[in-house]
């Protein structure tokens, strides 16, 4: 059996070091092809792989045409809108995700940018502290429960909202659950955005509603760059100079962003809320040790297509 690792952005060579020794330890191969950036690099890697680990990786139908031999594709990571479930699921082949894994990366790098915000940028000009600041939490799911977690730490007071999360479950974590999106927004001096990207997501985040936040509001998104209405938001921080917008997903007017809103805008080059050693590790290790419980005992747990 053939295990080809398919990470544009690769993993820390540690990672990939223990990744190897679970492939191995199983007695299958393991192929490597990272930073391919051409997709035909990609089609020609899949050919004869049986199963494939990726991290933002697009598997799309033509990737799945081309891999004749693919049971099984593990997104190291949480969000799989990178991959097409019903190209995979018409091919018989199983995706997977490996959830919690890389999430207290993404809440620390989170905190990270907010520092950096309330900071002005590190511009030498005095800021604000996150003391004291309502932080509002958009989907609480396990990125959002580490945010919680470390808001805690800077004596924040935290908000939350989740369409597909029990209050209590909220409540029980000392945050309070509030009834709706724009509930959050309103009350909130700084948002965290955490949901996934979803027809229903996609866009959502647009003039309406950040427009809701109070003065000085600061957005946050380490989620996905398709949730963000880029037009909407650029419309808004044209008519209020007192919002901010920081990111680790370089919108796609991202030149726009940068030109109009110095000081008050910032991405960084490359999505890296999950770029560490430790999620590296532990998403990359959960994805091997999944394919090997899929190969061998058929077990399926985290597939996400049907
Ligand atoms: C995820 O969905 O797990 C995160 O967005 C991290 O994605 P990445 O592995 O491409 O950095």
């Amino acid at each position: 059996m053939k295990v080809l690792v398919a990470t544009d952005k690769p993993f820390a060579k540690v990672a990939v070091d223990g990744i190897r020794k679970e492939i191995e330890a199983a007695g299958y191969e393991l192929a490597l092809l990272e930073k391919y950036g051409d997709k035909a690099k990609l089609l020609e890697a899949v050919k004869d792989a049986n199963a494939i680990i990726i991290r933002s990786d697009i598997i799309d139908a033509e990737v799945l045409d081309a891999a004749k031999e693919l049971k099984i594709v593990v997104r190291a990571g949480a969000g799989y809108d990178n991959v097409d479930l019903d190209a995979a699921t018409a091919h018989n082949v199983c995706v997977m995700n490996t959830p919690g894994q890389n999430s207290n990366a993404v809440a620390e790098l989170a905190f990270g940018l907010m520092v950096m915000a309330v900071r002005n940028l590190y511009n030498g000009t005095s800021g604000t502290e996150l003391k004291g600041k309502k932080l509002g939490i958009h989907a609480y799911g396990n990125v959002g429960r580490n945010v919680a977690r470390i808001a805690k730490g800077f004596g924040m007071d935290i908000y939350a909202f989740d369409a597909f999360c029990p209050k209590e479950v909220i409540e029980k974590d000392g945050v309070k659950a509030v009834a709706s999106a724009e509930e959050l927004y309103s009350a909130c001096d700084i948002v965290s955005l955490h949901i996934p990207a979803t027809a229903e997501t996609k866009n959502s985040i647009n003039y309406a509603l950040v427009g809701r936040m109070p003065k000085g509001g600061l957005l946050v998104n380490t989620a996905r760059k398709e949730v963000i209405n880029e037009a909407e938001l650029i419309q808004l921080m044209e008519e209020r100079a007192d919002l901010k917008y920081m990111t680790d997903i370089m919108p796609a007017a991202n030149d726009t962003f940068a030109a109009k809103f110095a000081g008050r805008y910032f991405s960084t080059p490359k999505k890296m809320g999950a770029q560490t050693a430790e999620a590296n590790i532990n998403a990359g290790i959960a994805a091997a040790r999944q394919i090997v419980g899929f190969l061998k005992d058929g077990c399926e747990k985290f597939r996400v297509n049907k």
